[in-house]
């Protein structure tokens, strides 16, 4: 699919979920004047205003037959009722789960190598098939989890969130399930050629050397040379090759390795230099940098659409993390502190995320707050709460990841 093609895909994805439309039917007897009818109602009539059951209505006004509008499923539309309670702490432990089993299958396989044994993915492939399972039912928790920042195998996690982030945000420019997994894998591994570098070195806490940063732009192409070298695995190699090699040379080719030749990026490529570069922007650990807010990264990220991002996946990438990334730390205007936990559903109201409140007026601390959406209005049509300021939450030295968790 071509990056025009997403974008068409991806707006009329967004009408339909204004629309709450879970699915569309067309019966193979449908003429193309019903279509015609149907996509002049689609882009006419109004959803703010409409609800589906009108919509259906005009259909049956207008005599079309064979187009059958499918409510989305309630799945999506669930509040937070103390019988869902229990089930989202469920899917939450099922979820931090399958994150820590992917962080394990990426420590011993990054393990093997440096032992120079065989490889095998089989954990780490059941590892990613279940994280994509759990992210289309609930993407936001999945995502949380990307905010850990403190841990002590930052280079695990890093791999992990780059592959929930690579998911997300490929999923949201359309792949079909079964790609995703092999993306989510091909991501999982986009650092293996770190495997080459000593530890020491990965580990050391000064500034590294003009040698020691050679080594380290080597690791995209290292990371190819070992993953070509794999058995036991059909059809990924290339997909894994391509994202290890590519991950670092941006839209515009001025990162590395530098090439002589002409290339081509890979789809898989320019997902995984956003992901990537998401991540480890807002994480302390990698290259040694001073982590950066989540949505300073964000707008850094922005100035270079075009240059080093490709700009249809930014936007996508940007409906994923929200325009206030998850994890932010924000002050509502009660006074209140709190922490975004997911994107606003209605790309048009993207100031307007879900949130959990973490204190009281005052700053005390307070368990178990409550989550709000920010789009919801009072009985006069006035928004009830709103953002008045973005706190950075790495200057305040503040984990905001323990309310995923
Ligand atoms: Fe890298
Ligand atoms: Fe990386």
């Amino acid at each position: 699919m071509t990056a025009q093609q997403m974008l068409v895909v991806s707006s009329v994805l967004d009408a339909l979920k204004k629309w709450k439309i879970g699915g569309l039917t067309f019966s193979s007897s449908v003429s193309s004047k019903d279509l015609r009818e149907f996509a002049h109602l689609f882009v006419s009539l109004d959803p703010t205003t409409k609800s589906i059951e009108d919509f259906r209505q005009e259909l049956v006004n207008l005599a079309v037959a064979g187009i059958e509008l499918k409510d989305s499923r309630l799945l999506n539309l669930k509040e937070d009722l103390p019988e869902n309670r229990s089930s989202k702490a469920q899917h939450k432990v099922r979820s931090k789960t399958a994150y820590g089993k992917a962080a394990d299958a990426v420590g011993s396989l990054t393990q093997s190598s440096r032992d120079g044994k065989a490889l095998s993915f089989k954990q780490a492939k059941r590892a990613i098939q279940n994280i994509v399972d759990l992210m289309m039912q609930d993407e936001s928790i999945m995502l949380g989890l990307t905010t850990l920042r403190c841990h002590d195998q930052y280079t695990h996690n890093h791999s992990v969130n780059v592959s929930l982030l690579s998911i997300a945000l490929a999923n949201r420019a359309g792949y079909p399930k079964i790609e995703l997994a092999d993306l989510g894998l091909a991501a999982l591994f986009h650092d293996m050629g770190k495997s080459t570098i000593p530890l020491e070195v990965l580990n050391k806490p000064g500034e590294f050397t003009e040698d020691e940063w050679t080594m380290m732009r080597n690791h995209p192409t290292e990371g190819v040379l070992s993953l070509t070298q794999l058995r036991g695995i059909t059809n990924l190699p290339a997909r894994m090759a391509a994202a290890s090699f590519e991950h670092h040379m941006n839209l515009d080719y001025s990162g590395y390795p530098k090439l002589k030749t002409p290339w081509k990026l890979s789809l898989t490529g320019r997902i995984l230099t956003i992901a990537d570069c998401y991540d480890a922007m807002t994480s302390s650990r990698v290259y040694r940098r001073e982590p950066m807010s989540p949505s300073k990264v964000l707008n850094m990220m922005l100035s270079k659409s075009g240059k080093s991002f490709d700009v249809t996946l930014l936007k996508l990438f940007v409906n994923c993390v929200g325009i206030i990334p998850i994890g932010s730390l924000v002050v509502l205007d009660s006074d209140a502190f709190a922490v975004v936990l997911k994107p606003a559903t209605d790309t048009t109201e993207s100031e307007r995320p879900v949130v959990k409140v973490i204190t009281d007026a005052q700053g005390t601390p307070i368990d178990n707050g409550p989550e709000l959406d920010l789009t919801e209005k009072d009985d006069a049509g006035e928004y009830r709460y709103s953002i008045i300021r973005l706190v950075d939450n790495t200057e305040h030295k503040f984990d905001t990841s323990r309310y995923f968790v």
